[in-house]
C-alpha cells in the first residue's frame, strides 16, 4: 500500500469513528457558496484539524469543516473551506480531502469558486459553468509515483467536467429562470492578480474566466474517475483595456450578491441527480 493510500484510509478510518454516514455527492465550498451550507441538513461537522492528514485551513474567511448532511434529500459532505496553492501548501494537500470524500462513496464532486471574468461578453455578477479547463499553475497533483489502485498513470482529460452535469446545471437554470454562462477557465499560482498582460496573454490562449482553485481538485477527482461540476462566480472584470484595482472587498461583495444564484443552480442540480 502506498503511503497516500494509507493517510487516506487513516482518515476515513478517524471520520468513520464520528459518523457512517455515505454520501454519495461531495461538494467543495468556495467563495460565495457559505450559504449553501446552511442548506445542508447538518448531521455531523469533523473539523479538518481533527482529522488525520487534512491540512488546517489558514484564510480567515474559510471555515475548516468537513459537513455531512443532507441536501434536497441527498446524501452529501461538504468541504466548508478550502485549501489553495498560495497558501504554501502543495498540491497534494490541497486534494487530499478530495481523495477521502472518493473513499467515504462519493462519486460527484460539486465544485465552486469566484473567479475573474476575461471574456468581454461576460460581467461581474454572471454565474458560469465550467466547460473546461487551463492548467497552468506550473504544478500538478499527479506528479510522483503513480497508485493504480487510486486511478491511472496518464488520466484521460477529454471530459474534465461531466457533460451529464452540465447539461443538469444548465437545466436548472433555464428552469430556474437564472442566467448563466459557460467557459473555459485558467488557474493561477496567485496570490497576485494579474497584469494586463497577463490577463490579455490568458484571453488569447482561450480562456474565459481566470482563478486560483479548482483545477487540482478537478485533476484528482478525474483521476479517480468521479464526475465533476464547476461553477463560477465572476467576481471583477479583468478587461485589460479598462482594468482598475480592484480589492478583496469588492470581490467579496460581489460573489456575496451573486451567491443565491449558485445555490440555487446547486441545490435543483442536487435536487435532479440520479439518487
Ligand atoms: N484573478 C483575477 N481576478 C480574480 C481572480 C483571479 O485569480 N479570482 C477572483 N477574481
Amino acid at each position: 500500500m502506498t503511503e497516500l493510500r494509507k493517510h487516506i484510509q487513516e482518515a476515513v478510518d478517524f471520520i468513520r469513528t464520528k459518523t457512517d454516514a455515505r454520501p454519495s455527492i461531495g461538494i467543495i465550498l468556495g467563495t460565495g457558496l457559505g450559504e449553501l451550507a446552511k442548506e445542508i441538513q447538518q448531521e455531523r461537522a469533523i473539523d479538518y484539524g481533527d482529522i488525520p492528514h487534512f491540512p488546517v485551513s489558514t484564510v480567515e474567511s474559510h471555515h475548516g469543516r468537513l459537513l455531512f448532511g443532507s441536501l434536497a434529500g441527498k446524501n452529501v459532505v461538504a468541504m466548508q473551506g478550502r485549501f489553495h496553492m498560495y497558501e504554501g501548501y502543495d498540491l497534494k494537500q490541497v486534494t487530499f480531502p478530495v481523495r477521502v470524500m472518493k473513499f467515504l462513496g462519493v462519486e460527484s464532486l460539486l465544485i465552486s469558486n469566484a473567479a475573474g471574468a476575461l471574456n468581454r461578453k461576460f460581467k461581474k455578477g454572471d454565474v458560469m459553468i465550467m466547460s473546461d479547463h487551463i492548467n497552468l499553475l506550473g504544478d500538478n497533483p499527479l506528479i510522483g509515483p503513480n497508485d493504480e489502485t487510486l486511478g491511472p498513470r496518464f488520466p484521460d482529460m477529454s471530459e474534465p467536467y461531466s457533460k451529464e452535469l452540465i447539461g443538469l446545471a444548465e437545466k436548472s437554470a433555464k428552469d430556474l429562470r437564472i442566467k448563466v454562462r459557460k467557459g473555459v477557465y485558467v488557474a493561477m499560482q496567485g496570490p497576485n492578480l494579474e497584469t494586463r498582460a497577463e490577463y490579455r496573454f490568458l484571453r488569447t490562449i482561450g480562456a474565459d474566466a481566470v482563478g486560483m482553485s479548482t483545477v487540482p481538485e478537478d485533476i484528482v477527482a478525474v483521476h479517480m474517475a468521479m464526475k465533476v461540476l464547476g461553477v463560477s462566480i465572476l467576481t471583477d472584470e479583468c478587461f485589460p483595456e479598462t482594468l482598475k484595482p480592484v480589492t478583496l472587498e469588492e470581490v467579496i461583495a460581489v460573489a456575496n450578491k451573486a451567491e443565491p444564484k449558485m445555490t440555487a443552480i446547486m441545490k435543483e442540480v442536487v435536487k435532479r441527480m440520479k439518487p
